[in-house]
């Protein structure tokens, strides 16, 4: 199995829809010991954990909280001994950073963005290094920041400086032996996406375009080359973003 004996953090757990879901699902399926942090409603996210394969302990965790964050590591130590893996599912814009009102957007809402959606990437790294002392693999999810795109916005800014910051991760902890490697994940109709107004504009395109197709609603791709990035099978590759996107971004207009 592909993670066979690895030991997995996955945040972003908020219903069986959130890719996060996914990846803790099959990452147990290939032999993984999996553990959850959940934000915010923690008694829904334990009841969604009772839905794996193998229940999984959930540890509360808003990674904007650094009380928090100092905590998470001896946390994850009450149900493993370390960790070879970690993965950020995690974003978040107030409603005045997407849908179309970019030029009126308040400073405080794109921090709020950023935070929570960028910088959460570098605390939760740092956070969880203790506990990878041989090395490790983190993920991260963006969605293809290389181009604007229709009501995205400030969370589109965001992706960006999160594609950036999983390179400079890459770069201070190499010599550690810890990758840093994103999957860019064709529109998914989970929480987040329907919180953005207008979001139906990417699903029309995407199932249109993209050459092999594209399942709105199908949350095993992306979840699956997470577990890839996570196995022992990218060994050599870190800074990476990997585009599970049905081959849409190859295409020109
Ligand atoms: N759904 C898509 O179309 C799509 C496409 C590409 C990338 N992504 C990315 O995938 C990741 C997961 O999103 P999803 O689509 O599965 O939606 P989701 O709503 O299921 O998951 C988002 C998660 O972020 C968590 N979160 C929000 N604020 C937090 C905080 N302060 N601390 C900790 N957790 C917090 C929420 O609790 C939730 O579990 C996000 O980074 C998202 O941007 C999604």
């Amino acid at each position: 199995m592909l993670l066979e004996g690895k030991r997995i953090l996955v945040t972003g757990v908020i219903t069986e829809q959130s890719i996060a879901f996914n990846v803790a699902k099959i990452a147990q399926e290939q032999g993984a010991t999996v553990v959850l942090t959940g934000f915010g409603r923690m008694s829904l996210v334990e009841r969604i954990a009772k839905r794996l394969p193998v229940t999984a302990p959930v540890i509360e965790l808003d990674a904007t909280n650094p009380e928090q964050l100092a905590a998470l590591a001896d946390n994850v130590r009450g149900y493993v001994d370390g960790l070879d893996g970690v993965v950020h599912s995690i974003g978040f814009a107030p409603a005045t950073a997407l849908g179309g009102t970019f030029l009126q957007t308040p400073w405080e809402d794109v921090a709020t963005a950023v935070h929570v959606s960028t910088y959460s990437y570098k605390a939760l790294a740092m956070a969880t290094l203790p506990l990878m002392p041989n090395g490790g693999s983190i993920v991260g999810l963006t969605f293809d920041a290389t181009v604007a795109w229709p009501v995205y916005d400030w969370m589109g800014v965001a992706k960006a400086g999160l594609e950036s910051a999983s390179r400079y991760l890459a770069n201070y902890l190499g010599d550690q032996g810890i990758r840093s490697n994103l999957v860019s994940a064709g529109p998914l109709r989970t929480m987040a996406a329907k919180s953005i107004p207008g979001f139906e504009k990417f699903e029309e395109s995407w199932s249109e375009r993209a050459p092999l197709g594209w399942n709105l609603t199908d949350t095993a791709p992306t979840a699956k080359a997470v577990c890839a990035l996570l196995s022992d099978w990218f060994p050599a590759t870190t800074g990476e973003i990997i585009h599970v996107d049905g081959g849409y971004h190859a295409l020109g207009a």
